[in-house]
């Protein structure tokens, strides 16, 4: 049986190995998948003896995503630019293959719950590795144009500064009033985490059609929260569609064939997963 793993530390909370399997027998396949803790000074030699013992692939989540980076052999332009890894997978020829599979997971997901998101305008609150995995994919799936705000506008300045082959992104600060409107508004900050807001101005969401958390738990995010409560026509979401479909991302770098992420969210969210 083909053998994947998920990296982190910690690691039991992680819900990979229930989403892995659950593709795999969505698919009629058969897999092994684990949830491997690699020590914090230790996650590189944790990596190679996965693949030293007839590892296939593999998922990187906190705090090695940056590491993973560093390690592998051949890098995807959109890992490149997220600066992080978090899909591995052993090539042919025997080198490690990183990508990062958030950013098109994001994107999988706008589409499965807001539609056609070609020619959209896009407001990315953020400039952490969250937004810089995100930007690029965002805008290879067509939107009209990427705003970046960040509470440290230089982080969002270098983001920008980073993508030359478009030019329909733009950057600023996050507490000046806007006459602009959004189409979309995405949160990649941690303010949810600590269930508090991003702090940007009121204007950016007045008049939003969609708004997206990319953290998720198990009640609407503050974010969610104050988008409804500041625009009744905004429809909002969390990041747990974000979660699967990264996840079926990666499942199909390494085998071939794309998941439907839709019945697993379902059932996940039902906490029918175990
Ligand atoms: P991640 O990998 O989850 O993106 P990160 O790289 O540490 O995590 O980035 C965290 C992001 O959340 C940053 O954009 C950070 O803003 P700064 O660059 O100014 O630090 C943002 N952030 C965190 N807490 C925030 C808060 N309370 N209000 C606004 N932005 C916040």
């Amino acid at each position: 049986m083909d053998k994947y793993a998920v990296f982190g530390n910690p690691i039991a909370h992680s819900k990979s190995p229930l989403i892995h399997q659950a593709f795999a027998k969505q698919l009629g396949e058969q897999i092994e998948y684990e949830r491997i803790l690699a020590p914090l000074d230790g996650f590189v030699d944790s990596v190679k003896s996965f693949f030293d013992q007839d590892g296939r692939g593999a998922n990187v989540t906190l705090p090695f995503k940056e590491q993973a980076f560093a390690m592998v052999d051949v890098l995807s332009e959109r890992a490149r630019l997220a600066g992080a890894v978090n899909t591995l997978a052993l090539q042919e020829d025997g080198t490690l293959f990183g990508d990062n599979t958030d950013g098109i997971g994001l994107v999988t997901d706008l589409q499965r719950l807001h539609g056609n998101i070609v020619g959209k305008s896009v407001l990315l609150i953020g400039a952490g590795g969250a937004a810089k995995g995100a930007a690029l994919p965002l805008l290879e799936a067509g939107i009209c144009h990427l705003h970046v705000v960040n509470r440290t506008v230089e982080k969002a300045q270098l983001l920008v500064s980073n993508i030359h082959q478009y030019k329909n992104i733009t950057s600023g600060a996050l507490s000046c009033e806007t006459e602009q409107r959004w189409d979309i508004v995405i949160n990649s900050t941690s303010s949810s985490v600590t269930n508090s807001l991003p702090g940007i101005d009121i204007s950016y969401i007045r008049d939003c059609e969609f708004a997206y958390d990319m953290f998720y738990s198990e009640t609407a995010t503050s974010f969610m929260k104050w988008v409804q409560e500041t625009n009744k026509n905004a429809r909002v979401a969390d990041g747990l569609g974000m979660l699967v479909a990264q996840a079926a991302h990666a499942f199909n770098i390494w085998r071939g064939q794309m998941p439907d992420c839709a019945p697993i969210i379902a059932a996940l969210k039902e906490g029918q997963l175990t």
